[in-house]
C-alpha cells in the first residue's frame, strides 16, 4: 500500500468503524513505512549503530563467536537477525567471525524481515552468502540459535493506555479534518493490572508492546529446550514507567506522530524490564548501557587499531567509536539485554 493509498485507507477505516487503537495505527504505519523504502542514512530519514560504524556489528560478531563457544561450538549454529535493516550488521559480523573458522563455517544465516524493498538491500549486501528469510521467527528451523535484534522492537505496534479520573482507557487515533488522539473505551484495573501498569496520576500514559512481549516469550520457550541467546540492542528504559514515548522522525527532525502516515518513521522506546518479566524461565543478564557493553567487548582498542591501520580515515573511525558509546548518547540511551537458555554460563559484556 501507498503513503497516499494509507492515509486514505486509514480515513475510511475510522469513518466507517471508529476510533482504531493506536497499537492498529502504528502497525499499519510502520508497515507501509518500511514496505517501500530504503530509510537509512544522511540523505533517509535517520541512521542506526550499524550505518555509524562497522565496528559496531564486529564487536557483535565477536560476541557471538564467544556465545558460540559457551552453546559447546556446535558444527551449524542458526545466526537469526530480526530487522536486520541493509544487512550491514551482519555483514560485518561475519567478517568478525571469520577470525574464529570454524564459528564462521558452522554459521547459517537467517533474516526475519518483512519489508519486500530491505529484503532485496540485505540480498544486495549479502551477496554471496547464503541466506534464508522469514517473515516471522515461527519459521526459523530447530537447532542451537544466536538471535540478533538492532533496534528491532522499538519498530513494533505499541498500545497505550490513559489514565483518567476513575480509571484507565486505551488511547485511539480518530479523524476530524486532521488524525487525533481519542479515548476509547475503559479497561479494568485488572487488565491493567495484568498488564503490569504501576500507579499513575491523571493524564499519564502506560505502553504496551504486545508483539515483542509475545516474541520474547516464544524465544524462551525455544530456550528452554533448544540452547540459544537473545541479544537486544534498543533506544529504551530499565524499569516500566509511564510515559508517552510514541515518536515519528522524518529527514531526522521529529515530526508529530499523528501527521503523515507511513512517511515518518514510528517508533516507540522499550520497556526492557517488560521484556524481562516475559522471558519466563530464561535467563536474564543485567540490562546495561551500549556505550560500556561495547566497551567491555574492546571496541575503543578495535578503533585504535583500525586507525593506525589507516590514517587517512582515523578521525572518522574514532568519531564514530565515540557516537556509538558517548555518555549521555547513544552510549546510554540505548540499552542491550541478553535472554538465554537458563543453563548457559553469563555472557560477555554484561557485569553481574
Ligand atoms: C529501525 S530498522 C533497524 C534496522 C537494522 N537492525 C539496523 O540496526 O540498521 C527496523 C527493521 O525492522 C524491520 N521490521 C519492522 N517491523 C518488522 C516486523 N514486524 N517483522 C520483521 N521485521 C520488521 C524493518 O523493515 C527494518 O529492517
Amino acid at each position: 500500500m501507498s503513503d497516499t493509498d494509507l492515509e486514505a485507507f486509514l480515513r475510511r477505516q475510522i469513518s466507517a468503524t471508529g476510533a482504531m487503537p493506536v497499537g492498529e495505527f502504528m502497525q499499519r504505519c510502520v508497515s507501509a513505512y518500511y514496505a517501500g523504502r530504503d530509510p537509512f542514512g544522511r540523505e533517509g530519514d535517520f541512521v542506526t549503530a550499524p550505518e555509524i560504524s562497522q565496528m559496531f556489528g564486529e564487536m557483535i560478531g565477536l560476541w557471538s563467536a564467544v556465545v558460540w563457544q559457551m552453546l559447546g561450538e556446535p558444527s551449524e549454529v542458526i545466526l537469526a537477525e530480526l530487522g536486520p535493516g541493509r544487512g550491514t550488521l551482519m555483514a560485518d559480523l561475519l567478517r568478525a567471525a571469520g577470525t574464529l573458522p570454524g564459528f564462521r563455517q558452522a554459521i547459517r544465516v537467517h533474516l526475519v524481515e518483512t519489508s519486500p524493498a530491505l529484503k532485496a538491500r540485505q540480498g544486495e549486501t549479502l551477496a554471496g552468502i547464503d541466506v534464508v528469510w522469514h517473515e516471522a521467527i515461527d519459521t526459523l528451523p530447530a537447532g542451537p540459535a544466536i538471535v540478533i535484534a538492532n533496534e528491532f522492537f522499538d519498530a513494533l505496534p505499541i498500545d497505550q493506555y490513559v489514565y483518567r479520573a476513575g480509571g484507565w482507557h486505551e488511547r485511539m487515533v480518530t479523524c476530524r479534518d486532521a488524525f487525533a488522539f481519542t479515548d476509547g473505551p475503559e479497561v479494568s484495573d485488572r487488565r491493567m493490572a495484568e498488564l503490569g501498569a504501576p500507579e499513575a496520576k491523571l493524564g499519564e500514559v502506560f505502553e504496551v508492546n504486545p508483539a515483542a512481549r509475545r516474541l520474547v516469550q516464544a524465544l524462551a520457550h525455544r530456550f528452554e529446550t533448544q540452547p540459544g541467546v537473545l541479544l537486544a540492542l534498543d533506544y529504551g528504559y530499565d524499569q516500566s514507567a509511564v510515559g508517552d514515548t510514541l515518536q515519528a522522525v522524518r529527514r531526522h527532525q521529529p515530526v508529530p506522530v499523528l501527521q503523515e502516515p507511513g512517511l515518518a518513521d514510528l517508533t516507540a522506546h522499550v520497556d526492557f524490564a517488560a521484556l524481562v518479566r516475559s522471558a519466563g524461565s530464561a535467563k536474564a543478564s543485567p540490562i546495561a548501557g551500549q556505550g560500556s557493553f561495547l566497551r567491555r567487548l574492546g571496541i575503543e582498542l578495535r578503533a585504535e587499531k583500525l586507525a593506525a591501520s589507516h590514517p587517512d580515515k582515523a578521525e572518522d573511525l574514532l568519531a564514530g567509536c565515540h557516537r556509538l558509546i558517548n555518555p549521555g548518547g547513544m552510549g546510554t540511551l540505548f540499552r542491550v539485554l541478553a535472554l538465554s537458555s537458563p543453563n548457559l554460563p553469563d555472557l560477555p559484556g554484561f557485569v553481574s
